[in-house]
């Protein structure tokens, strides 16, 4: 606890300090639990603080916010709060266990002891808790062998209908296998496999959610891979696949500093064309999301007209048909360094002149203006133009030829 003390942000470790002693003065026993434990046993920075509660967590987190002006950001019907201060986040939940009614559905939650709480849970690693109250802080609870785990590199679950009971901890497992480099214990493995129908059930957001988390690991295409060989990502929609190309493009995204966005368009990537709409609903994915996959067959479809394409006007004009975010995955899936140049400066590049320098030069206001500026954009895309000048002269060419303005 002392070392997890030295690692939060002073505000961090006052409030440790304020919910253990508030917890001490109503008689509560409070334990740190999950990732948290986890994370403090294999050396790593935890991004959060999570904290169990034997007892009311949430009356808990009130009377700790009362007491230290840290504020009470959320609580749940479950039992849990969420206390904020200066950037530090703590999440309070009351022991509990959980209770599956049917697959894929959430469970139902009964508040409960630590022990239970350990036992609800998915991974032995993830099974751990320190209690951090009297009468024995300090104390590590380990009733999985969740330690032994570590030690051994294994992912294993706590029972054999763990992910029959939430499917989602296949994708979970994946997560942690390629984070913390380790495997999933052989028994553990089997009964993926076995129950990787029990995905079917679960919702579009869910499975949405999760994937978000995968995207934001160090190296995502690793527990994609994992996935996609498993055949998880087959189970979740017969369009979703992940292969080499995928895993190198994904990470060619991260060296170009894509948006996390562009993730999606390459993980859809290899999907067939008239799979992509379905695969998108399947996934519940977001109006931004669903644009990005969806220019998918377009965005592969351009690939080879780009290669007919001379100049830098002329593939500009073609990959602003695309939301940007599949342009990366374009970028990161073509061999054409010029997706590249688009995305770095011809996206962007605009003229010198604005609308109102062009009415003044005599084009007519009106569609004429929109239009010269297209064409000038283009001209200086390809190096016909640098200057002011050359732009002005241009414009004036424009309007001698084609009598544009000139009412
Ligand atoms: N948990 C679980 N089954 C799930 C989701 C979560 O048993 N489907 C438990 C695990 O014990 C986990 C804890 O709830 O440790 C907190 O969940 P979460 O915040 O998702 O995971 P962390 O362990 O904090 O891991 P991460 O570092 O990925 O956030």
């Amino acid at each position: 606890v002392d070392k997890l003390a030295t690692r939060l942000p002073p505000e961090g470790a006052g409030l440790l300090d304020a919910i253990r002693s508030c917890a001490q003065s109503s008689g509560l026993r409070a334990f740190l639990v999950g990732g948290t434990v986890r994370d403090l046993l294999l050396g790593r920075d935890s991004l959060d603080v999570d904290i169990v509660i034997q007892g009311d967590a949430v009356q808990l987190a009130r009377n700790v916010a009362d007491r230290t002006g840290a504020r009470l950001a959320k609580t749940t019907p479950f039992g849990t709060a969420t206390l904020k201060d200066d950037g530090v986040s703590l999440d309070l939940a009351t022991a509990r266990s959980e209770t599956y009614t049917r697959p894929g559905a959430l469970p139902m939650v009964t508040p409960s002891t630590i022990d239970a709480d350990l036992l609800r849970r998915d991974f032995t690693i993830n099974a751990i808790a320190i209690q951090i109250t009297p009468p024995a802080p300090g104390k590590l609870l380990d009733p999985t062998g969740g330690i032994s785990d570590l030690h051994a590199a294994l992912i294993r679950v706590l029972h054999d209908r763990s992910f029959q009971d939430d499917a989602t901890r296949i994708l979970r497992a994946a997560r942690y296998e390629a984070r913390f480099g380790f495997r999933l214990e052989e028994r553990s493995l089997d009964l993926l496999e076995r129950d990787l129908k029990f995905l079917d059930p679960i919702s579009g957001t869910r499975f949405r959610q999760e994937l978000v988390r995968t995207f934001a690991e160090a190296e995502p295409e690793r527990p994609l891979t994992r996935l996609h060989e498993l055949g998880a990502l087959a189970a979740i929609h017969p369009a979703l696949s992940f292969g080499p190309a995928q895993a190198k493009g994904l990470h060619r995204l991260r060296e170009i500093r894509a948006p996390v966005l562009a993730t999606w368009p390459m993980v859809a990537w290899s999907a067939p064309d008239t799979r992509i709409p379905d695969l998108a609903r399947r996934l519940a994915l977001t109006r931004a999301q669903a644009a990005a996959v969806k220019a998918v067959p377009a965005a592969r479809d351009l690939e080879a007209r780009l290669a007919a394409a001379a100049r830098p006007s002329s593939i500009t004009h073609l990959l602003d048909t695309l939301p940007l975010p599949t342009v990366y995955a374009l970028a990161a899936m073509s061999e054409d360094a010029r997706v590249a140049s688009y995305l770095t400066t011809w996206r962007t590049a605009r003229p010198i002149l604005r609308g109102d320098d062009l009415i003044e030069l005599g084009v007519q206001r009106g569609p004429d203006v929109a239009n010269v500026l297209a064409r000038l954009r283009a001209a200086k895309l390809d190096g016909e133009v640098i200057s002011r000048a050359d732009e002005e002269h241009l414009v004036d060419e424009f309007l001698a030829r084609e009598r544009i303005g000139l009412a």
